[in-house]
C-alpha cells in the first residue's frame, strides 16, 4: 500500500558480532556521518533501549542473576525486545528517524540458538510475533576470531572503571562457545545475503568506518548534506 501522508519511515540498521568486535565503535562512526547529512537518529542497544529492557539487561548480563538455560535467556531477550520495539524503535522509525541498534535478533539466534542450542525454528516463531515486519533494513556483521575479540574486551575492561572489571555472562563463557557463536553469525549472514554486510573486523577502525559508509550511502537515499554551499 502506498503511504500518502506522514513522514517516510526511517531506516533500521543493526550491528552484530562477537565480544569486542567493534560494534559500539562503528555505530559511533556511522552516527557521526549520518548526522553530518542532517539526519535525525536514534542510537540504541540490546539488551536494553527501554526502561524494562534495561532492567532485563541487568539480569541477563550479571552471571549471578542471569537465567541458566538458553531457553529462559531467549524468552527474556525477546520480552525485552518486544518492549524496546514498542517504546523506542517503532516510534522512531514512524517519525522518519534512522535507528542504529547495537545487537538485535541475530544475537539471540547466535548466542541462544547456534551456541546455546535453542532450536532455530522456535526462535523464528517468537521473532515473527515480536519483530514481525520490523526487521532491520541492513545488518552489519563484524567478523572477528573470538580470541582477538575477547582480548580486546579484556583490554577495554582493564582500562574502564572498577565497577565494570568483571566479565559479563557471555564474556565469561568458554572459547568453544564463542567459536560456535562466530559460525552462527556467519551462517545467518549466508542465509540472508541481502540484509547482511560482513566485514573483517581486524581491519583498521577508520577503514571499517569507510566500508560501512560506502554500503550505507550506496544502499539508501540520503538527503543532501547540510552545511555551506560548495563544501
Ligand atoms: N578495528 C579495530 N581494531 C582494533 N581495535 C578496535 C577496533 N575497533 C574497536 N577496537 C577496540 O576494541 C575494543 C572493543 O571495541 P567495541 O567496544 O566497539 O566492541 P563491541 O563489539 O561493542 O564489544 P562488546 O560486544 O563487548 O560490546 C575497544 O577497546 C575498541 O577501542
Ligand atoms: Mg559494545
Amino acid at each position: 500500500m502506498t503511504q500518502t501522508h506522514g513522514p517516510k519511515r526511517g531506516i533500521f540498521i543493526t550491528f552484530e558480532g562477537g565480544e569486542g568486535a567493534g560494534k559500539s565503535t562503528q555505530i559511533r562512526h556511522l552516527a557521526e556521518r549520518l548526522r553530518q547529512q542532517g539526519l535525525a537518529l536514534t542510537l540504541t542497544r540490546e539488551p536494553g533501549g527501554s526502561a524494562f529492557a534495561e532492567c532485563a539487561r541487568e539480569l541477563l548480563l550479571d552471571p549471578a542473576k542471569a537465567p541458566v538455560s538458553a531457553t529462559a535467556q531467549a524468552l527474556l531477550f525477546y520480552a525485552a525486545r518486544a518492549d524496546h520495539l514498542d517504546q523506542t524503535i517503532r516510534p522512531a522509525l514512524a517519525t522518519g528517524k534512522w535507528v542504529l541498534c547495537d545487537r538485535f535478533s541475530d544475537s539471540t539466534r547466535a548466542y541462544q540458538g547456534a551456541a546455546g542450542g535453542v532450536e532455530a525454528r522456535a526462535l523464528s516463531a517468537i521473532d515473527a510475533i515480536v519483530v514481525g515486519g520490523d526487521q532491520p533494513d541492513l545488518t552489519v556483521l563484524l567478523d572477528l576470531d573470538p580470541a582477538s575479540g575477547l582480548a580486546r574486551a579484556d583490554k577495554r575492561r582493564a582500562a574502564a572503571s572498577v565497577a565494570s572489571t568483571t566479565a559479563d555472562t557471555y564474556e565469561g563463557q568458554r572459547l568453544e562457545f564463542h567459536e560456535h557463536l562466530r559460525k552462527g553469525f556467519l551462517a545467518l549472514a549466508g542465509a540472508e545475503p541481502k540484509r547482511f554486510v560482513v566485514l573483517d573486523a581486524t581491519e583498521l577502525e577508520s577503514v571499517l568506518a569507510d566500508r560501512i559508509w560506502q554500503h550505507v550511502s550506496s544502499r539508501f537515499a540520503l538527503p543532501r548534506p547540510t552545511g555551506p554551499v560548495g563544501l
